[in-house]
């Protein structure tokens, strides 16, 4: 699994990242636009767009002068281009720390689950400040990793118990990316030069039907759990499947489980 410099997130099937995530990403996009606001006819741009969660929620609310979604991850942007399409809308592989877009062109610029798997968020954010023109928001959430997320912590505490040393060691790394910790989105925000900073922490539930449909979406080929799952050997598999399927049922039946999840999300206004 190979992975760009400014990125930490393995991204190779588009149908994968809709298991694991693009699904619940499509559930948070709703208090996400609630917070940052839209309004119709604006230009707006979706930073690390992945399958194209958050531009479908945004064009259901309403018409836009123009949406591009930019993503480091060729399947991703393929597949977001399959699945949304509407007037004015575009979806192109990029970095979004070398944004291929003039300066102060957009009304809006979003950022949802991305800037904690882009080692250099700052630059990212230094990006997404130059594109925004003065008066535009500029908003952003990442998962509360280790407070607010409990199917990942279900996931890497039970793979920590099994496996101390590789598990452990990204359980930490899994805990501590950019802008993941309270108060972190708030202050680079306002380090970057926005106007009018406000922080929230949005909410929402993540309902798995089986314990089936939880572990293959942990042990596909997308993300960082599918990323420690590829460096077991079968034996390492099956004991943390194993496990976790323990934790999972918690002495019940199998069947749907809900879990709670948090995302810290900021706007910012940029600067008149
Ligand atoms: C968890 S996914 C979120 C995708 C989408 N925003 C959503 O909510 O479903 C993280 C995404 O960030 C993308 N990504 C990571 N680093 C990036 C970078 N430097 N530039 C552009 N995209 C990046 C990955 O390819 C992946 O699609």
């Amino acid at each position: 699994m190979n992975l760009p410099a400014s990125s930490s997130f393995v991204a190779n099937d588009a149908s994968g990242y809709e298991r694991l995530m693009g699904r619940w990403s499509r559930r948070l996009a709703e208090p996400f636009l609630d917070f940052v606001g839209t309004a119709p006819s604006e230009r707006v741009l979706d930073v690390g767009c992945g399958t194209g969660a958050l531009a479908e929620a945004l064009l259901q609310r309403g018409p836009v002068q123009a949406l591009h979604g930019v993503d480091l991850a060729p399947p991703y942007v393929a597949a977001a281009g399959e699945r949304v399409r509407a007037p004015g809308v575009a979806f192109q592989v990029g970095d979004a720390c070398a944004l291929d877009f003039a300066d102060q062109h957009f009304d809006r610029v979003f950022c949802l689950l991305v800037l904690h798997f882009v080692p250099k968020a700052e630059l990212a954010l230094a990006e997404m400040r130059r594109v925004a023109r003065p008066g535009a928001t500029v908003g952003a959430a990442v998962w509360d990793a280790r407070g607010g997320f409990v199917a990942n912590r279900v996931f890497w505490d039970t793979a920590a118990a099994l496996d101390p040393q590789g598990a452990g060691e990204r359980r930490a790394r899994n805990y501590t990316r950019p802008m993941t910790r309270p108060g972190d989105l708030g202050r680079a925000w306002r380090t970057a030069g926005f106007d009018d900073v406000v922080e929230t922490s949005l909410s929402m539930r993540m309902d798995y039907a089986s314990f089936d449909d939880y572990w293959t979406s942990f042990s596909g080929t997308e993300g960082p759990h599918a990323e420690y799952v590829a460096t077991l050997d079968e034996n390492g598999r099956s004991r943390l499947c194993d496990a976790l399927r323990r934790a999972y049922l918690d002495g019940e039946a199998d069947g749907p489980r809900s879990y709670a999840a948090l995302a810290w999300a900021v706007k910012g206004t940029a600067p008149r």
